[in-house]
């Protein structure tokens, strides 16, 4: 899957101990400011993809399988809505296996357009695609969704523009990059419409639990940022010396996942000392959840109209078709 990437190029990504990095620069502000935080796009080197796909296989984690599940039973609807020829432009080269629900539910789809900023990600998932789907152009963007970028200009007799950005994807960014991002995606996908996939606001034991497994997989997610931090810029985190703390904060309606020191120590990152607490934490990523309601409003905000939204039994997570106005 593929997170939001607030700031970096991938010429930046797996810079070993240049003090340009973005990983190593950010990671430097992290620790030197307060609260420190650092944005969760640094969890996904290889190690922590990884881990992350065995969260999306946990008993407790259910948003994956519940879109997918919500995505196979009302591709035929959400197809009805996109109408023939479609171009998908995915925010993200992220899981091969929703954009193909989605393909192939779709009338003549022509082309697919996924935009990461990995270029290497895109390459892989772009050669899987065209093997599959013979009649689809595939086109590859390498951009930073969160920043401006253009599209190509559409082909001839093509249908809507339509944005795909599943997994709630969205709830990792706070509320006015959210908007931000919409209303780019509402410029570039005029005459057309995004399809959104959004975590819900539920029972905070739920919440809990799915970011607390009782594998401790989520833990070991959250702790490969400082294995990757030592493995990439040098620093000796002691990964014993730290723990997974996540948890519902209810007023602002999103998991927060913190690295919490469990006693005094020290880190050095490009020769400076920084100094952690007992109980000091470091922020490393926020799952905003949504209402129906609420996410229809930031849609509005931005530009979007109001679609139909697709949810499962137990209003677990939402789906929804955003038109933009042409
Ligand atoms: C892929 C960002 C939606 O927030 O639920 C899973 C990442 N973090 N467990 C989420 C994640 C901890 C996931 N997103």
């Amino acid at each position: 899957m593929a997170p939001p990437s607030h700031s970096s190029s991938a010429a930046e990504r797996d810079c070993a101990s240049d003090t340009d990095c973005a990983f190593g620069h950010d990671l430097a502000r992290a620790l030197a400011e307060r609260p420190r935080r650092i944005s969760p796009k640094y969890f996904y080197d290889v190690q922590g993809s990884q881990l992350f796909d065995r969260i999306c296989e946990l008993p407790e984690y259910y948003p994956t399988r519940t879109e997918l599940g919500i995505l196979t039973q009302r591709a035929g609807e959400i197809a009805a809505q996109i109408g023939p020829r479609a171009e998908i432009v995915e925010f993200g080269a992220g899981s091969l296996v929703k954009v193909r629900l989605l393909l192939d539910a779709l009338q003549s789809p022509q082309r697919y357009l996924p935009i990461d900023i990995s270029g290497e990600h895109l390459e892989a998932a772009a050669d899987a695609l065209r093997a599959d789907y013979p009649g689809l152009a595939v086109q590859p963007i390498v951009a930073d969704y969160t920043r401006p970028f253009a599209l190509p200009p559409r082909l001839e007799g093509a249908g809507r523009r339509v944005g795909f950005f599943p997994g709630s994807t969205l709830g990792n960014f706070d509320p006015d990059e959210a908007l931000a991002f919409l209303q780019q995606a509402a410029r570039l996908l005029r005459g057309g419409g995004l399809l959104l996939g959004v975590d819900l606001v539920k029972r905070p034991a739920l919440l809990h639990a799915a970011y607390n497994d009782a594998q401790g997989v989520t833990a070991a997610f959250n702790l490969n940022l400082l294995a990757r931090a030592n493995a990439e810029l040098g620093t000796d985190f002691d990964l014993d010396g730290f723990d997974h703390a996540a948890f519902y904060n209810a007023p602002l309606r999103r998991i927060e996942m913190h690295l919490v020191s469990r006693r005094a120590q020290a880190v050095t990152l490009h020769g400076q000392r920084h100094a952690i607490e007992e109980g000091e934490a470091i922020h490393t990523e926020s799952s905003h959840k949504f209402t129906i309601e609420g996410l229809r409003a930031l849609a509005v905000r931005a530009g979007f109209g109001i679609g139909p939204v697709w949810t499962d039994p137990d209003r677990l997570f939402s789906v929804h078709w955003l038109p933009a106005a042409q």
